[in-house]
């Protein structure tokens, strides 16, 4: 899923910290403890103009971790930090259905989505997910159809004066998550042009969205008529591909998923794999400013690559938020929270809290993060349970996939990073360097393994 309230324009100012300051204004009052209101009307405009920081620095303004405000007239809380994490992934009572605008929900999960569901609907679909993405076999065949077809593109990079990484990361992970997930025959250039306006659209809102949209329904007719073929026998896909895990995984009741839904959940499948390509633009950039891990991966020391990829999901812009709908009254830490209240949680300023990382801003591989370890504040792809929750079931794959690129570009090529313009405007979801990490002068270097993919 993805930005979770009102989409963003991907134009806008710089976003400044002290321009969005104001006085804080009246609380709700509530029988339990007073939750700190934003006094503005409306923080739509704050939102647009702040981006990724906008609840934090409404909850700094307001000195509370916990706030108040409307966003396109509709009342919302905001919470942030590792116990409104485990509120949003752990409570009863709560939805994601209606806590996304449309715009968003359409191009990212959709309807009758695993992130639609709740109790034992959600758990039973999720297990689907768990086999598909969790299983370290499979994940390990995922990374080889990677590194093959890196291995592919890379005759292609030697051949041009440079490249944009962030595109071409997202053409070679379309071309390995069809392979893997036993996707043939689909026309890949236009399916990983159509995966990467899902998510490079999702933050925007009108014509740009729109068209997205559109082009989003020819692939999800496409991946429908594919599950037919299979259902029908007519395309028979490998017993350990995700293709046939959806096709013929059967809901609680025993039946068959609906074609749309099968193959909704087939792209959120094949969609998250292709967004890991802005966490590879992210680790790219990463290498090229720190030169000590770089020079100790480029001598061959990889032991710390997953330290090193952890520390990128934390440190880059990806996920703004996450949001729910409550379906009950509930309390959480002596506030009420009524019924039909819309959450949301800051996900983005929970990972930059001098409070749970010190010193956030800085890039410190040191850290020893895992997406294994359980820790409340560390939610690049949420977090709580993943078998009971909402939390990412691709968090292994993620890392796993940066690893292999850290490997891929610190010891199978060499290239040149020609001045371009670097900066990651964090009103513009999902964020970016500006440049797209333009690559120059890329040389397989000597000793490695030549292309045989096809
Ligand atoms: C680019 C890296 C990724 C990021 C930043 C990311 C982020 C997230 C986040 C924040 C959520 C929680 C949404 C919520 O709270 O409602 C989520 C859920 C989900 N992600 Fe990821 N994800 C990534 C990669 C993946 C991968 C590689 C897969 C699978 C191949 C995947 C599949 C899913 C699914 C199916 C859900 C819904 C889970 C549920 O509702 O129970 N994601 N992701």
């Amino acid at each position: 899923m993805w930005p979770t309230l009102t989409a963003l324009s991907n134009e806008g100012t710089n976003m400044s910290n002290s321009d969005a300051r104001h006085e804080a204004g009246p609380s709700d009052t509530t029988c339990g403890r007073e939750i700190p209101r934003d006094p503005r009307l409306d923080a739509s405009m704050g939102l647009l103009s702040e981006g990724y920081r906008f609840v934090s620095n409404l909850c700094d303004q307001l000195d509370s971790d916990i706030v108040s405000t409307r966003i396109r007239l509709r009342e919302v809380i905001c919470l942030r930090g590792g116990t409104a994490a485990r509120l949003l992934y752990g409570a009863e009572g709560l939805t994601r259905v209606g806590a996304m605008p449309s715009s968003v929900l359409h191009l990212l999960q959709d309807k009758g989505s695993v992130q639609q569901l709740e109790g034992p609907a959600h758990r039973h679909r999720k297990a689907l997910f768990l086999g598909i993405c969790m299983d370290p076999a499979r994940v390990e065949a995922l990374v080889a159809e990677f590194r093959a077809a890196w291995r592919a593109a890379l005759d292609e990079w030697e051949e041009a004066d440079s490249i944009v990484l962030q595109q071409e990361a997202a053409r070679v992970l379309t071309r390995a998550a069809c392979r893997w997930a036993g996707v043939e025959n689909q026309p890949e250039a236009r399916l990983a042009e159509e995966i990467f306006d899902m998510i490079d659209k999702a933050g925007s809102i009108g014509p740009r969205n729109w068209l997205a949209q559109m082009r989003r329904s020819g692939t999800e007719r496409r991946l429908r008529k594919l599950i037919e073929q299979v259902r029908a026998g007519e395309v028979v896909p490998g017993s350990a591909t995700a293709l046939h895990a959806i096709a013929f995984h059967r809901e609680a009741d025993g039946a068959l998923l609906d074609d749309t839904v099968a193959a909704v959940e087939l792209l959120n499948v094949l969609r998250p794999i292709v967004a890991v390509g802005r966490y590879i633009t992210f680790t790219a950039l990463a290498l090229h400013r720190e030169t000590n891990w770089r020079d100790l991966f480029r001598s061959g020391t990889l032991e710390l690559a997953a330290d090193f990829a952890e520390e990128v999901r934390r440190i880059s812009p990806f996920f703004p938020f996450t949001a729910a709908v409550t379906t009950r009254p509930l309390q959480w830490e002596g506030y009420d929270l009524p019924a039909d209240q819309w959450l949301l949680l800051d996900l983005y300023g929970t990972l930059h809290d001098a409070r749970n990382f010190p010193d956030p801003a800085r890039f410190r591989a040191e850290r020893m993060l895992s997406w294994s370890g359980q820790d409340d504040c560390f939610v690049p792809q949420g977090g709580g349970e993943v078998a009971v929750t909402h939390r990412c079931p691709g968090e292994m794959i993620t890392v796993e996939l940066l690893k292999e690129a850290i490997r891929l570009l610190c010891l199978e090529m060499d290239y040149e990073i020609p001045p371009q313009d670097l900066g990651v405007r964090l009103n513009r979801l999902p964020a970016q360097p500006r440049s797209g990490m333009v690559l120059a002068s890329i040389r397989r270097r000597p000793g490695t393994e030549p292309c045989v993919a096809g």
